[in-house]
């Protein structure tokens, strides 16, 4: 089998992250804190932090910071250890509608090194953090966690979810049908884990509970001298899964126009996704 290195272009893009090729690395992720977060008259807020005459210390109020540990550079089946840019993409989303996930059950698919999660955690009631259980991604996630616990406020958990395996033990189940938001962050860059996460969205958004779910991604082009066009042929490939299985979804495309608190290039090629099952929808 060809093996294929594959890197993330976060990681040219972001003065702040660390290179380190051959092993796991800490980077800091650098985010300005939304108004809301700032502890003046919310007491879920962020502690400002003064100087030694007792004045707020301006760059300090205006910015946070996650430490994150990741890998700059793996083999593609091991993608997660690496953060994508829809991971920030997401994140920005989060903290420019905290209605939309404030004390909400979050439940987010292929979380890589969980920074999505635990920004998703800065508003929810609780957070269900999952990907596969390869290359310790799991307890990567888990270290995510606790070096970010200051920041978090919500119940988080980290589970294994593979979207090739949806015999999920009864537990498992309960806890996944709670949640009322569904995050993924490019998780669509491969026929059989498209299929897989097709299927698995199919099996949440089939519960009684009705939910959201959002998908950011960056349209992975190729050009086909075929036709001498560019397609993103995995994007293509959801979409069109999506209207052949009949899945009775209702798909919107979110403007990408809100704030940007965290650092990254956002390419116009990047997509947000918001899906409803239009017969939950009906239901309740
Ligand atoms: C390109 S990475 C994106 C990671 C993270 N969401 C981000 O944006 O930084 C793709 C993610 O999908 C996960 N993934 C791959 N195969 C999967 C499967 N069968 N079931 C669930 N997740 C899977 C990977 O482990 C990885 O975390």
């Amino acid at each position: 089998m060809t093996r294929y290195t594959v890197t993330s272009e976060i990681f040219t893009e972001n003065e702040n992250l660390s290179e380190d090729r051959n092993s796991n690395t800490i980077s800091s992720f650098v985010f300005k804190y939304p108004s809301y977060m700032i502890k003046q008259n919310n007491p879920n807020g962020i502690v400002i932090n003064r100087d030694k005459d007792d004045d707020i210390d301006i760059d300090r109020q205006q910015e946070g910071k996650l430490l994150i540990e990741h890998r700059t550079s793996t083999e593609l089946q091991h993608v997660g250890l690496q953060v994508w840019r829809g991971a920030l993409l997401l994140a920005d989303y989060i903290l420019s509608n905290p209605d939309l996930f404030r004390d909400k059950i979050v439940l987010e698919l292929g979380a890589g090194v969980g920074l999505t999660s635990i920004v998703a955690s800065f508003l929810a009631k609780e957070v269900i953090c999952t990907d596969i259980n390869v290359k310790g991604i799991l307890k990567l996630i888990r270290r995510n966690i606790e070096r970010n616990k200051s920041y978090i406020k919500s119940k988080i958990c980290t589970n294994e979810l593979d979207f090739l395996n949806l015999d999920w033990p009864t537990f498992t189940k309960q806890n996944l049908h709670q949640a009322t938001v569904i995050l993924a962050a490019d998780v669509i860059y491969d026929e059989t884990i498209t299929t897989g996460f097709v299927q698995t969205l199919a099996k949440l958004l089939n519960s009684e509970t009705p939910k959201v779910v959002y998908i950011a991604l960056e349209k992975r082009f190729v050009f086909t001298t075929a036709d001498m066009e560019t397609v993103a042929p995995m994007f293509e490939d959801f979409l069109r899964r999506i209207e052949r299985e009949q899945l009775n979804w209702d798909v919107e495309y979110v403007k990408i126009d809100f704030p940007r608190y965290f650092n990254y290039n956002r390419v116009k090629h990047m997509i947000l996704m918001k899906i409803r099952n239009k017969l939950t929808e009906q239901c309740n």
